[in-house]
């Protein structure tokens, strides 16, 4: 299947090119679901850069869900700012709290019952599954909708075809490895498959893309006016 063959090959490039990030376990090391869920709550809208240092200080003060969850709200607010949308911050305690109240303090480790809690959408329920857990879920950030869009040279436009994208991503989502994979392909579209100039020179998946076939990388993802 040319899927798992794209895999395999992205598995080997992230083993070679994997970004050192503070939430990141080493390739093949399950990382603590508080750690992942934290992160990727702090990144939906802010950069890696600076989710950085929110990220070392929420950890410092409130070591696992339990402590977060025994915080005072104010608290958890006052070390969010600066991070914006106050309401992540005010998902992200009910969060921790639902989490100890109704999980015994252990993270579900479905996509069902990841998003069934506070704040948790089809972006992070798919990204702790597979981070966390080691479930094949299939993510699609904007990193990985730029990606396949240009694997595929899919015309269709975004927001309308997520849906198709998210299909093609699952096609090439793999049984082995899938939390690896998952952080793989947000570094792929990340440093390599980047919006301006990407690197398709440094990109493992050149031979099958289509649009550096074409040489219209730039045309993808494709977005319906506003
Ligand atoms: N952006 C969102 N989640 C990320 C992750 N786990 N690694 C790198 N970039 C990300």
């Amino acid at each position: 299947r040319q899927g798992a063959a794209l895999a395999g090959r992205l598995l080997d490039w992230y083993d070679r090119h994997a970004r050192a990030l503070p939430w990141r376990a080493p390739p093949g090391v399950r990382p603590d679901p508080y750690h992942v869920w934290l992160s990727e709550v702090m990144l939906q809208q802010t950069t890696v850069a600076t989710v950085g240092r929110y990220f070392a200080r929420f950890l410092e003060r409130w070591p696992t869900v339990a402590a977060l969850a025994a915080a005072e709200r104010d608290a958890v607010l006052a070390e969010w700012a600066g991070l914006g949308y106050y309401a992540r911050a005010r998902n992200l305690h009910a969060c921790a709290q639902a989490v100890v109240r109704d999980h015994r303090g252990r993270f579900p480790d479905t996509e069902a019952g990841l998003k069934a809690l506070p704040g948790i959408g089809d972006y992070t329920a798919a990204a702790i599954a597979a981070i966390a857990f080691d479930r094949p879920a299939t993510i699609l950030d904007g990193n990985v909708e730029r990606v396949i869009a240009r694997l595929h040279r899919v015309d269709a436009p975004l927001p309308g075809a997520k849906r198709a994208l998210k299909e093609l991503a699952a096609r090439i989502t793999p049984q082995d490895r899938p939390g690896d994979y998952a952080q793989a392909i947000m570094d792929l579209g990340a440093t390599v498959c980047t919006p301006t100039r990407p690197q398709c020179l440094l990109c493992p998946w050149r031979p099958e893309c289509a649009a550096h076939a074409a040489g219209d990388m730039a045309r993808y993802p494709v977005k319906a006016p506003k």
